[in-house]
C-alpha cells in the first residue's frame, strides 16, 4: 500500500520510486524462473506513467517473460493499482526490463532455466488476461 511518506510534492508517488519498485520485481520475477543467484538490469524501455499513484491505493505488479535469452531474459511489467475505497483497478505504469543473469565477477553466465515456472507463470498470465477482458470488471485506467 503507498504510504503517506512514499508521497513527493505533487501529492502522489515519485516516479523514481516505482521505477525502483518495478526493477525490483524484474529481478524477483528473473530469480523465480531461474537457478542463477545474480541479476543485474542491463536495459529499461517504454516506461510510461499512465496515471499518477495515490496514498492509500494497494500497488499490483504482473510480471510476463516475454523473451527467453542465453543469459539474458525480458520482462514486461504492467502495474496496477487498487483503490479499497472504490474497489477499482487502474493501469498506472508499464515497462520493459532486460536483465541478465552474471557470475562472482559480473560477467554474462547462462540461464539455468526453472521449466515448470515458466510455463507455470505464463499460464497464470493467460488467465490474468481472460479475467481482464471479462465484461463488467471495474477498470477506471
Ligand atoms: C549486463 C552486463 C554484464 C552485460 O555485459 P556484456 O558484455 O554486454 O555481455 P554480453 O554481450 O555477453 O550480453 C549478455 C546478454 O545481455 C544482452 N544485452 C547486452 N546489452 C543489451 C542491451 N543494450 N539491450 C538488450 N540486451 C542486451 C545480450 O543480448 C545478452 O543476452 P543473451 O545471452 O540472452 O543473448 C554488463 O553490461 C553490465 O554489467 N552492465 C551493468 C549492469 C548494472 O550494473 N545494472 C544496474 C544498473 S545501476
Amino acid at each position: 500500500m503507498v504510504l503517506d511518506q512514499d508521497i513527493g510534492l505533487n501529492g502522489t508517488l515519485f516516479g523514481g520510486d516505482m521505477m525502483a519498485r518495478m526493477d525490483m520485481v524484474a529481478g524477483i520475477t528473473a530469480s523465480l524462473m531461474s537457478r542463477n543467484r545474480r541479476f543485474v538490469t542491463v536495459k529499461v524501455s517504454e516506461l510510461i506513467f499512465h496515471s499518477p499513484v495515490r496514498p492509500g491505493e494497494i500497488i499490483e505488479f504482473y510480471a510476463t517473460v516475454t523473451h527467453q535469452g542465453r543469459t539474458s531474459l525480458s520482462i514486461q511489467i504492467e502495474v496496477q493499482v487498487y483503490a479499497p475505497v472504490t474497489d477499482t483497478h487502474r493501469d498506472v505504469t508499464s515497462g520493459g526490463f532486460v536483465m541478465v543473469a552474471v557470475d562472482a565477477a559480473g560477467g554474462a553466465e547462462p540461464i539455468l532455466w526453472k521449466a515448470e515456472m515458466v510455463a507455470e507463470a505464463s499460464a497464470m498470465h493467460r488467465v490474468r488476461k481472460a479475467r481482464q477482458d471479462e465484461p463488467g470488471r471495474k477498470n477506471q485506467g
